[in-house]
């Protein structure tokens, strides 16, 4: 595995032609790596020649008062976990190589931005699709993987690649859960354990969410409903949005549209952000 932490040596890395590596696979990840991001690294591996996976801690999606300084890390782990993959290439810029001095331009995808996560996390989407879509420039992937965890940051970077006719195909992979049904996430080593015990109510509700859209409910109201009866349970978690909505627009929705449906929901415990969701249909472009 090839290990460039500049924009150059990654420029070079790709330039060599290596015989029989034309497909690239791209999967971006801020690190601190978990079966989630291997899930994604494995499928890129099976699906192209060649695969690149970025750990880079994207400071501009995270807003004053986030959890930028305590974001776990541990890049020398994460080499080596993606070095067993068979990994081709791990691109590990710094700060000013992303972000050089005088940088001005940003990337909105207005509209699909500004809801659930968006809502209490403004500015977040804008750095992600910025930060994305340098990337992929740089990259010139044919493929790139991202996790159903993130759903709202898939649909808008499908949102992205349509509207900007990207040549990048998106990958959307299911999610990916510990034994007791928690969704992975590098966030979760921050939880105590009496936090990750409460968190297991996230993924309970949305179980119950869906037990309940395939016995027939279509009532978004019921859903959130039972989703809120079950999360509120737990004192240790504070609720930022339960919802239902739409696919396509991520506009709330009144009734569940099988094909189109995300629900969705974003918990506080303590400090650490969790979200979680199960889809009704397919994000792609
Ligand atoms: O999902 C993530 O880890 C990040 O948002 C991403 C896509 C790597 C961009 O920084």
């Amino acid at each position: 595995m090839k290990t460039c932490r500049t924009i150059a040596s990654l420029r070079r890395a790709l330039a060599a032609p290596i015989p029989g590596k034309g497909r690239v696979g791209f999967v971006p990840t801020m690190g601190y790596l978990h079966e989630g991001h291997l899930s994604l690294v494995r499928a890129s591996r099976r699906e192209n020649d060649l695969t690149v996976v970025s750990i880079y801690v994207n400071p501009s999606q995270f807003g004053p008062g986030e959890d930028l300084g305590r974001y776990p890390r541990d890049p020398r782990h994460d080499a080596s976990q993606l070095r067993r993959e068979g990994v081709d290439i791990l691109f590990m810029p710094a700060d000013a190589e992303m972000y050089p001095p005088g940088f001005r331009t940003w990337v909105d995808v207005t509209g699909l931005d500004g809801k659930l996560c968006g809502s209490s996390r403004p500015g977040h989407f804008r750095g992600v699709t910025t930060v994305v879509l340098k990337l992929f420039m740089l990259l010139k992937p044919q493929r790139a993987y991202f996790g159903q965890k993130d759903a709202q940051q898939a649909r808008i970077i499908a949102q992205m690649i349509r509207d900007l006719n990207l040549p990048v195909r998106l990958r959307v992979l299911p999610i990916v859960r510990d034994a007791d049904g928690l969704a992975l996430s590098s966030r979760n080593v921050l939880l105590s354990v009496e936090e990750r015990r409460a968190a297991l109510a996230l993924p309970k509700a949305l179980r119950r969410a869906r037990a309940l859209i395939e016995a027939g409910e279509r009532d978004s109201r019921a859903l959130r409903a039972a989703m809120m009866a079950e999360i509120s349970r737990q004192p240790l978690l504070a609720i930022d949005y339960i919802a239902v909505v739409r696919l396509e627009d991520l506009e709330e929705t009144a009734r569940v549209e099988p094909g189109n449906t995300l629900v969705a929901a974003a918990v506080r415990a303590g400090r650490t952000r969790l979200i979680d969701n199960t889809l009704s249909g397919e994000i792609e472009c």
